[in-house]
């Protein structure tokens, strides 16, 4: 249901691991769930997932599911999931088989006939491998799914965001916009002169700056379900980034 205002379907990926994607999709989630717009969330396939009791445990999509308020199974929100700190491709080596493109997109396809918006959060960044010959980028590309660019806000992103947003382009897959997250909350030269550099340097919308939220990460690990403080605060943070630019594109 992409084009229709407040269903953008949306292919989150980052510059890298670590960089703020799960944040930022928590962020956005919430903000969604906030104004009772029922977003759906997956992640298709998660690595380095702990062993709880027998199952793996899929921190990501876990975070991602209860920012959203979103009930269904994590076998739903994510399908294929690996015990080893590894792309998914690779950790399938040894686990068992790897993701198939084919059903994930099927999954894409299905939660797309509802009108609510999608969150689908990559592993790593484009080009980490998926399953064998196909990588991310593939998946966000036969998806036909509007990428959001994660990227840390200090020094060392201007190179990786532009090299994202070339191989986005370079492969016609439209570029909703960049979200530089303030990991650190360090006042640094860099930090202060990126967010114009971004939209000096790269051929899509700077959406804006998620500012540095302490203790986020726990928070997102204890759950953000709507209603609770941590998804007030990350509704609010997410009120700094353009959505409107986001879902009006
Ligand atoms: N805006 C932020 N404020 C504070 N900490 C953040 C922020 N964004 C990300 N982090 C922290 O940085 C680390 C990596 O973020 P995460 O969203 O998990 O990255 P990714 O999904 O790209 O691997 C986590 O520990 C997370 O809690
Ligand atoms: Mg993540």
């Amino acid at each position: 249901m992409d084009g229709l205002t407040s269903s953008p379907a949306i292919f989150l990926t980052g510059t890298g691991t670590g960089v703020g994607k799960t944040v930022a999709g928590c962020a956005l989630a919430a903000a969604w769930a906030a104004r009772g717009l029922a977003p759906r969330v997956l992640k298709p396939a998660e690595s380095g997932c702990e062993r709880r009791g027998g199952a793996l445990h899929p921190s990501d999509a876990w975070a991602l599911r209860e920012a959203a308020g979103d009930t269904r199974s994590l076998d739903e929100v994510c399908p294929y999931r690996y015990a080893l700190p590894l792309a998914p491709a690779h950790a399938a080596e040894q686990e068992g088989g790897p993701p198939d493109l084919g059903r994930l997109l099927r999954m894409i396809a299905a939660l797309r006939e509802t009108p609510a918006p999608l969150l689908v959060e990559g592993a790593g960044g484009l080009l980490v491998p998926l399953a064998p010959g196909v990588q991310m980028i593939d998946l966000a590309k036969r998806a036909g799914l509007r990428l959001i660019i994660a990227a840390p806000l200090g020094l060392g992103t201007l190179n990786h965001t532009q090299l994202t947003v070339r191989a986005a382009r370079a492969e016609g897959i439209p570029v909703a916009g960049i979200v530089l997250s303030d990991l650190t909350g360090e006042d640094t030269p860099a930090a202060r002169r990126n967010p114009a550099a971004v939209r000096d340097l790269c051929d899509a919308p700077l959406l804006g700056v998620l500012p540095h939220l302490p203790g986020i990460g726990e928070e997102i690990r204890r759950g953000a379900r709507p209603g609770t403080r941590a998804a007030a605060r990350l509704a609010e943070a997410a009120g700094l980034l353009d959505m409107g630019m986001l879902e009006n594109a």
